[in-house]
């Protein structure tokens, strides 16, 4: 399977692909809360949602008081973002720009990156500078939540082949893996003709152990881990990996 290096500039685009789907959506509110109940944050605290996207759960946490800065690639999913901030009528401060290279030091009391939005690089050291730049945007003591796929189920629970219909299209989702993640190429065919679309992506797949190293290697204590955001412990019935973690100073 080819996978673009950079496949992220060119899979993060609608139609093709958005993370605010109607469910994701409709999550985001309870996610949201989940979150700064996690990370305990005074109203008015600078909070970074690095890989914001279209901004489902900035505008959550702008309504719940704090002072929300988004950062992300994709030009659409920002320009998405501050119509939804608008609707919402809530302030948010947009930034975009490569997660391997943020640009912020010492700014927010707290960080979050979430619906695996991590692991997207062929090299580790790519998967730590992004780690390593959280780090260095958050004041001394600030903490980092982190909500990414748990790579011990993905890898029990892998299709090789998956086949759905989403709305006017089937989506065929094609999965190989290896030590590293998985490489997968989703086909979008509209069901009433035309061309289908294919996109290639890989994602390192994290679990308790792995993210935990690379955290510590990046400036991080871990603190607490949990396998979805209802709270469960995590367990390899977890779907999902969240991990709390701390800026050593
Ligand atoms: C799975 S989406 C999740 C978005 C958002 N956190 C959510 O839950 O709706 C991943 C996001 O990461 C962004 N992204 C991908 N590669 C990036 C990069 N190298 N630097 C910054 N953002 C990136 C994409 O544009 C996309 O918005």
């Amino acid at each position: 399977m080819e996978i673009p290096k950079e496949w992220h500039r060119t899979f993060f685009k609608n139609p093709f692909y958005n993370p605010a789907s109607r469910p994701a959506l409709a999550a985001a509110p309870a996610e949201a809360a989940f979150v700064l109940a996690r990370l305990k944050l005074k109203k008015g605290s600078a909070l970074l949602d690095l890989c914001c996207g279209p901004g489902r759960h900035a505008v959550e946490f702008a309504k719940r008081g704090m002072a929300v800065t988004g950062y992300d690639f994709s030009k659409e999913y920002l320009k998405e973002a501050a119509g939804r901030a608008k609707g919402k009528h809530v302030s948010i401060r947009l930034v975009r720009g490569d997660m391997r290279r943020l640009g912020f030091t010492r700014e927010f009391d707290a960080a979050v990156n979430l619906f695996t939005s991590f692991g997207y690089f062929r090299r580790f050291s790519d998967d730590i500078k992004t780690l390593k730049g959280a780090a260095r945007a958050l004041k001394p003591g600030g903490l980092f939540l982190i909500d990414v796929v748990h790579g011990d189920f993905a890898r029990a629970n892998l299709k090789r082949r998956d086949w759905a219909l989403l709305g006017r299209s089937y989506h065929l989702e094609e999965t190989a893996a290896d030590a590293d993640g998985i490489y997968s190429t989703w086909t979008e065919i509209p069901a009433g003709g035309g061309r289908p679309v294919s996109k290639s992506f890989f994602t390192r797949l994290y679990n308790k152990e792995r993210l935990s190293a690379a955290l510590k290697k990046s400036g991080f204590k871990p603190l607490k881990f949990w396998g979805n955001f209802r709270g469960a412990p995590l367990s390899e019935k977890s779907d999902r990996l969240i991990c709390l973690a701390k800026k050593i100073q």
